[in-house]
């Protein structure tokens, strides 16, 4: 029996923190072995936000390079960036034709940002037909996320019966995959550690970034056991031994936060040198993501071939 399909990505606006991998990539790592996988870099998303050429580049072979130091083996998964595969957009305008307006305006990440009064460009608006398109050229079955990436992948689903149902069976209907325990991370403030809110713990921190940042956890003092340094601190070791470390250092925000940052760098400490590592032949970093796009716009692109015929403007072929 053929494996399932898995396929998600990141989109290149920053150096990911703690929460994406706890969240999201340590999955795609898991899971690398039970699935055909794909993960990919969603530099069209990240247009929305990175209108600057050096700072996209960067960002691009920055996340390749955290892509590869956490373990995603090219040997086992196709790694590729959107902006190579280029039937991505076309599927996105054909999503655009069986959308209403109505529908997508109900997307958070839209409402978001008409709360903040914000002018939206039509990219954030369509955003989640972009992923729809990323998410379905590939007949992928689950979608490993955080919580609140959730709604896009209802809205991939929605959008495969919507297109099945017009013009028959064409997609998968995919289906999101979140861990409940590390769904939404929360960062040094207690909010969701977002790179937005400006509370995140870098993956491939240095040591006294770490320090700085543990340090500067926000603890309510009415409390023996600080609720944001527990929150972090059982991300990298077990509750039984947390338990045990702070009944007997209660109230001793001090000595908790050193050990969570001793705990961290432990963690952090072999993630940093294997981007090093990684880091000092970028070309061969290149190479492989190349190839990986080469990859999926063969299967993209058959995937394409079958939709025209569905929506039949391919009038040359019977
Ligand atoms: P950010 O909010 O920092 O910009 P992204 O939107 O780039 O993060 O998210 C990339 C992936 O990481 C998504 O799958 C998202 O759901 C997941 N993710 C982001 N922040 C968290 C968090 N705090 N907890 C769990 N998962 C998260
Ligand atoms: N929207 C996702 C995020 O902000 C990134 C993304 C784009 C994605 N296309 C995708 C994730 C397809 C999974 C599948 O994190």
């Amino acid at each position: 029996m053929s494996k399932k399909i898995l396929l998600s990505g990141l989109k290149p606006t920053g150096a990911p923190h703690i929460g994406n991998y706890f969240g999201a990539i340590k999955q795609w790592v898991d899971l690398i072995n039970e699935y055909e996988s794909y993960v990919f870099i969603a530099d069209y998303h990240a247009l929305n936000f990175i209108q600057n050429r050096e700072e996209m580049s960067k960002n691009i072979v920055n996340v390749l390079l955290d892509y590869l130091a956490l373990g995603l083996d090219p040997a086992k998964v196709t790694i590729f960036k959107q902006s190579d595969v280029s039937v991505h957009t076309e599927l996105t305008w054909i999503f655009d034709t069986i959308t209403t307006m109505p529908y997508l305006m109900r997307a958070h990440a839209y409402k978001d940002a008409e709360a903040k009064n914000k002018e939206i460009v039509v990219g954030t608006f369509n955003y989640p037909l972009l992923m729809a398109s990323d998410i379905l050229l590939y007949d992928a079955n689950i979608v490993p996320v955080g919580q609140d990436q959730q709604q896009h992948v209802e809205i991939a689903r929605d959008t495969a019966q919507k297109f099945n149902n017009t013009f028959g069976e064409t997609f998968i209907l995919p289906e999101h995959k979140i861990v409940k325990e590390v769904a939404v991370v929360p960062g040094t403030d207690g909010r969701k550690m977002s790179k937005s809110y400006g509370n995140t713990i870098p993956l491939f921190a240095e040591y006294e970034e770490i320090q700085k940042l543990i340090m500067g956890i926000v603890t309510d003092s009415s409390e023996g056991i600080p609720k944001n340094v527990y929150e972090i601190h059982k991300l990298v070791r077990s509750e039984d031994e947390l338990k045990k470390i702070y009944e007997e250092n209660s109230g001793k925000y001090k000595i908790l936060k050193e050990t969570l940052i001793e705990d961290l760098e432990k963690f952090i400490a072999p993630l940093r040198e294997k981007r090093k590592e990684f880091e000092k032949d970028i070309p061969k970093a290149l190479e492989i993501l190349k190839k990986g796009g080469e990859k999926a716009k063969k299967i993209a692109e058959e995937k394409m071939k079958e939709v025209r015929k569905k929506i039949g403007v391919d009038v040359y072929e019977k």
